[in-house]
């Protein structure tokens, strides 16, 4: 395995980008639609590729020529009204796995947030993403909010 570059996305990165995103359909709640999954996945990614403006940020991993990771990073204002980093979507091909590929993308959407000003980064995961989970662990991340989710059984009103 050689070295990699993380660099802003370009026009060109898209295709390979959106071949990528199919891989945050990793770790949703096995009851979710696995189809509605696939599509919102991709227009989560799709949406991010368009938005190309100061308060967006899109970095690449470029590895031997190809894409070998994505982030995404924008703002969101938590309900105390801080502006926080907010991390939409990060994922890494799973030839480029363990090798610091998702540690060097977190950095550039850090450094992204940074020179904003801004003091927090957030994102979602799924709670069954152990990986991510341990990932972003590994990073400093700690858990914020928890959303809790119940089958309602039917047959009683
Ligand atoms: C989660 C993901 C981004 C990690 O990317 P990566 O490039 O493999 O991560 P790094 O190589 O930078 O790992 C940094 C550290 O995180 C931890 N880590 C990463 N993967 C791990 C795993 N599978 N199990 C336990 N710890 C892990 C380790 O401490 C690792 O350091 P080490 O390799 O020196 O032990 C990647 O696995 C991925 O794209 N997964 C699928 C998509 C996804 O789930 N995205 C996140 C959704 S929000």
């Amino acid at each position: 395995m050689s070295g990699f570059t993380v660099r802003p996305c370009l026009p060109e990165d898209r295709d390979p980008v959106l071949a990528l995103a199919q891989r945050l359909t990793e770790g949703v709640a096995p009851w979710r639609d696995p189809d509605a999954v696939a599509a919102a996945v991709l227009g989560w990614v799709t949406t991010s590729l368009e938005h190309t403006d100061d308060d967006h940020g899109t970095f690449v991993a470029v590895r031997e020529g190809h894409v070998a990771g994505f982030v995404t990073v924008t703002t969101r204002t938590h309900f105390t009204g801080q502006r926080d980093a907010y991390v939409g979507e990060l994922v890494v091909s799973p030839d480029a796995e363990r090798t610091g590929v998702g540690s060097a993308l977190v950095g550039a959407a850090e450094s992204w947030a940074r020179a904003r000003g801004l003091r927090h980064m957030t994102l979602e995961t799924g709670a069954a993403n152990l990986r991510a989970r341990a990932f972003y662990r590994a990073l400093g991340f700690t858990d914020e909010d928890v959303r809790l989710s119940k089958p309602i059984s039917a047959g009683e009103t």
